[in-house]
């Protein structure tokens, strides 16, 4: 038995690739390093979709259609109730979307991926107590999430980072996330049950759920020169620190390089607390160190959420609603590998051990 399942194989995947050891991440046989970097929302999205739906889609279409599909959502977030917007933010997305028509085609795929980009900065309004916004059909789906937010129009900087976290995000093979999504489509639910059950997975802190609390550290130390010290402490109480470590990554996550170059254009634009930036380098100097001598067999590097924090964080998406954030990017990954699973997989059913009592001789 492994626990966690760790190094067990359960797909064969044609989606993304991640190199625990050499720390690289491929997505359908491009680097993260060159896509983060070069690629849209909607160009990855049309990568991972490619052959899996019931007819080919180019980017500019699903550009297209997924600007007409927000409008067609914003209807939903009027039956946003108090009961609803009293919930954290992903569980009220997760609420919403349930409330979703479930089908294995392109329209409930299409539908999938607008709905949380429309549903979230609805909630984070209604929430706050402002109006939504209503979507702008003709924008990309990142800058159109931006303004949903703000409700002003993003600048260029803005929607590009928003844009390369998306993509660094979209799929990172079989994760916990992931897997749920496949569980689900191997017993041809739906992509909507598949994407409910994998928003479920992500919520939890060891998965998506990280970059919240790593605001809340780096607020807890407030300075470099206390780094040492408080984060000794929180390792004394056996705590884990937020946005380090990782089951497969044994170097640096590279999603966190390619978050860290999405930050530079924010900061050179003024749009970034500087000052945080270099509390966040020398927070993650002294935890690899620290880590290091507390673990040496175990090597414990940044991860993702790390960066994930800074970055939401300068775009204006308040920390609560990080992992509803993580959701939109993530969704295209988990219909990508639900799909796969419906066309080529087969009911996923493992089974277990049984170590308890067995029934008394009669
Ligand atoms: N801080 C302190 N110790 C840690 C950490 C950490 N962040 N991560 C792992 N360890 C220790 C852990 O306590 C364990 O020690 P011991 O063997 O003495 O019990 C050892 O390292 C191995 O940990 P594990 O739980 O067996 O490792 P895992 O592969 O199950 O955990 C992880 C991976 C991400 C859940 C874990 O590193 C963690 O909890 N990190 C903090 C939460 C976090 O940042 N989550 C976001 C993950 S990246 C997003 C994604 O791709 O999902």
């Amino acid at each position: 038995m492994k626990n966690g399942l760790e190094d067990v194989i359960a797909a064969e995947t044609l989606l993304s690739d991640v190199d625990g050891e050499a720390g690289r991440l491929i997505i359908r046989g491009i680097s993260l390093d060159e896509l983060a970097s070069t690629a849209t929302y909607e160009s990855v999205a049309t990568l991972l979709l490619d052959g899996l739906m019931e007819r080919p889609v180019t980017e500019t279409e699903l550009r297209q259609q997924l600007g007409f599909m927000r409008t067609q959502l914003f209807a939903h977030v009027r039956s946003l109730d108090a009961d609803l917007l009293a919930l954290p933010p992903v569980d009220a997305l997760r609420a919403l979307i349930a409330r979703l028509a479930d089908g294995e085609d392109f329209d409930a795929a299409l539908r999938l991926l607008a709905a949380p980009a429309v549903f979230l900065p609805a909630i984070l309004r209604l929430q706050a107590g402002r109006e939504p916004t209503e979507p702008d059909a003709t924008l990309s789906q990142s800058a159109d999430i931006l303004r949903m937010l703000t409700g002003r129009r993003p600048s260029a900087e803005q929607t590009s980072a928003l844009d390369a976290y998306l993509v660094t995000i979209s799929d990172h093979g079989l994760n916990a996330s992931t897997f749920a999504s496949r569980v689900i489509a191997s017993t041809r639910a739906g992509l909507t049950s598949s994407v409910l059950a994998a928003i479920s997975a992500l919520k939890g802190p060891l998965h998506g759920g990280a970059p919240g609390p790593v605001l809340d550290m780096l607020d807890a130390i407030g300075s470099g020169e206390n780094a040492r010290d408080w984060l000794t402490q929180a390792l004394d109480r056996g705590e884990r620190l937020m946005g380090f470590g990782h089951r497969i990554y044994r170097v640096r996550d590279p999603r966190a390089d390619a978050l860290k170059q999405a930050l530079r254009p924010l900061v050179s634009a003024g749009q970034v607390d500087r000052k945080r930036i270099a509390l966040a380098e020398s927070v993650e100097q002294a935890a690899v160190a620290i880590l290091r001598e507390r673990k040496p067999d175990r090597p414990l590097d940044v991860n993702v959420e790390f960066y994930t924090a800074l970055l939401l964080d300068a775009l204006g998406f308040p920390r609560e609603s990080f992992t509803g954030v993580f959701a939109i990017g993530r969704t295209i990954g988990w219909i990508a590998h639900a799909r796969e699973q419906a066309l080529e997989g087969r009911l996923i059913r493992p089974r277990s051990v049984y170590v308890g009592p067995l029934p008394r001789a009669a």
